[in-house]
């Protein structure tokens, strides 16, 4: 299949990529295993976490991948509401994650190397092949919205943090975020 010229819309407003053509919803209790108060998440086991709307197209090396992700405002025992996270199965494959609306932190991390980098309107987090990555919402009354494009050949390795796990945890503590050493 060849892929014609076309174009998305990021919506601030509905929080959607206009020309999506999958949608997901991940729930607390579908990720519980992700925070560290497994027991809080799962007694709040049908709030919503976070949103993404993805255009795929034909997934050949050289196309590229697109979607939306909207994590909304929440903690869960004080950590704040985040993605699963996940490495790519191509380790070559490198991402973009551009900020759209409210604050965020992206954190990444290679073996035993850990960096983060704050995620805010018009700015774009490179993340190079081979890092882990997963986002936290750091506001508790407004949604992280941000747009990501990467390779069709990448592939999700969500295994991979039961592998190595993150070794900082994003809590809140007197208004503000804070990170956490999880060893
Ligand atoms: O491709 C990406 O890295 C992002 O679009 C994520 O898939 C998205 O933010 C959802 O996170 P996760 O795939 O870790 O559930
Ligand atoms: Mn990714």
């Amino acid at each position: 299949m060849t892929v014609e010229p076309f174009y998305t819309y990021i919506d601030k407003d509905t929080k959607k990529l206009d020309k999506a053509n999958a949608e997901s919803v991940v729930t607390l209790g579908e990720m519980a295993d992700s925070f560290a108060d497994k027991n809080s998440a799962l007694a709040m086991s049908d709030k919503v976490v976070y949103r993404v709307f993805k255009r795929s197209v034909d997934e050949k090396a050289g196309e590229l991948l697109q979607c939306t992700t909207e994590i909304l405002p929440g903690l869960c025992a004080g950590e704040f509401f985040m993605t699963r996270g996940h490495g790519h199965i191509c380790k070559e494959c490198a991402e973009i994650y551009l900020g759209i609306s409210g604050k965020g932190l992206v954190l990444m991390q290679h073996d035993s190397e850990f960096k983060y980098e704050e995620l805010v309107p018009g700015k774009a987090v490179y993340i190079p092949g081979g890092w882990n990555h997963r986002t936290v919402n750091v506001c508790v009354d407004e949604s992280l919205f941000f747009y990501s494009v990467w390779p069709a050949q990448s592939g999700y390795d969500y295994s991979a943090l039961e592998r190595i796990p993150f070794l900082y945890r994003v809590y809140e503590e007197d208004d503000a975020y804070c990170l956490r050493g999880t060893l």
